[in-house]
């Protein structure tokens, strides 16, 4: 096992050696660690919805009735009322027929994909599509192709050159989790057309934020019913846990069937499907916590400019600031933490080698005060 011991002497050499931080209180802008309170740019907890009083009191509610464990996979017994009503909730809050509910996010993207596609197949991907889909890709087998991160031009190079394949699926984030930038998928859905390809997108960081009603960059481009497959999350907006997959009929029948990561794995609790339902219903009763998002997303890209720091090209939520060699980006982040505020620096593999950063998440809980503050420190 030495090369264990090498491996982590390397990592830590380069500053690339990841440890756990351990926090003592719930998710919010404000998380308490070995006792002292950090202001959070951190978390995926976009609406603050994440320790919502009526989440918690669903999830008890839930939690009365079935238990807390499922004790079955979904196809024996682990399928309760809730999990049913969450997966026609979430096929109606997107406009599809019907909806696939999994564990987490990452089993979403990575059984659906190696579903649709195998070894006779080709699956067409973003250079900085997230790792559960890359994950995705290789579990397949199909040939993975790459095309230069949310550039048409390049996709529809790869589709016009890949021949001979049984299928062809494409498959993007629509919200880049690193830069934050938004995938062009108005030329996507086009070209997939020409092209005879299949379209997959992970809403992951759009879903509750993005579009008029919260639905993600489909609504958002006016693009409902025309991408064969919408994956989105429960762990980010709606702040619980698993992920979905929405789409026709015949798809989530054929991925009940199909899909591995969701036929060999114990159901998750009821108590989180009371919860994401609680969440759906305030995402849309409640369209000034994504107004509230917006105007501090706003705030904080203004602040950034005016300091003349180098931001990526982002249209969300989701705003980095480049700093370049991975030791550089540490050093920013546990200064910062020094100040009392919590903003781990993105390392490779996670971003390209140089483009090490400080992602910064701002959420509809912040105040202007916090984003001074934050400004002020960096
Ligand atoms: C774009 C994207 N897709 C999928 C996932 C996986 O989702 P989950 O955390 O629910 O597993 C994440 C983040 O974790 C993500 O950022």
């Amino acid at each position: 096992m030495d090369f264990i011991t090498e491996e982590l002497r390397k990592l830590r050499k380069e500053d690339l050696l990841r440890t756990l931080r351990t926090i003592e209180s719930a998710a919010g802008k404000e998380l308490t660690l070995s006792g002292r309170k950090y202001l959070s740019f951190s978390s995926t907890n976009y609406l603050g919805l994440a320790n919502d009083p009526r989440l918690k009191e669903a999830a008890k509610k839930a939690i009365e009735t079935y238990g807390w464990g499922t004790a079955s996979s979904r196809l024996i017994c682990g399928t309760t009322r809730l999990h049913r009503e969450l997966e026609e909730r979430l096929a109606q809050f997107h406009g599809s027929e019907a909806c696939i509910s999994f564990v987490t996010g990452y089993m979403a993207n990575v059984g659906t994909i190696a579903a649709l596609v195998g070894p006779a197949d080709a699956v067409i991907v973003d250079r900085l599509d997230h790792a559960s889909i890359i994950d995705g890709c290789r579990l397949s087998r199909a040939r993975l192709l790459v095309y230069q991160h949310a550039d048409a031009k390049s996709l529809e190079n790869v589709l016009s050159g890949a021949h001979g394949y049984n299928r062809k699926l494409v498959v993007t984030d629509t919200v880049f989790s690193m830069d934050g930038d938004i995938c062009p998928l108005p030329d996507i859905v086009t070209l997939a057309k020409h092209y005879d390809a299949m379209v997959m997108v992970d809403e992951a960081h759009a879903v509750g934020v993005l579009g008029e009603k919260g639905r993600g960059v489909v609504e958002y481009h006016g693009l409902e019913g025309q991408v064969d497959v919408v994956m989105g999350p429960m762990s980010k907006a709606f702040g619980g846990v698993g992920g979905y997959v929405v789409g026709s009929d015949e798809l989530i029948a054929y991925l009940q069937n199909k899909c591995r990561s969701f036929i060999f794995t114990t159901a998750p609790p009821a108590a989180g499907c009371a919860a994401s339902l609680e969440a759906i219903n305030i995402i849309e009763k409640e369209p000034q916590r994504r107004e509230k998002l917006w105007e501090n997303v706003s705030y904080l890209k203004k602040g950034l400019a005016a300091k003349k720091l180098q931001m990526t090209n982002s249209a969300s939520q989701i705003v980095a600031v480049i700093v370049g060699e991975a030791d550089k980006a540490q050093a920013l982040s546990r200064k910062l933490f020094k100040q009392g505020i919590l903003i781990p620096a993105i390392r490779p593999p996670t971003v390209p080698k140089g483009t090490s950063r400080l992602r910064i998440m701002v959420t509809s809980e912040h105040e202007r005060e916090d984003i001074d503050r934050l400004l002020e420190a960096l």
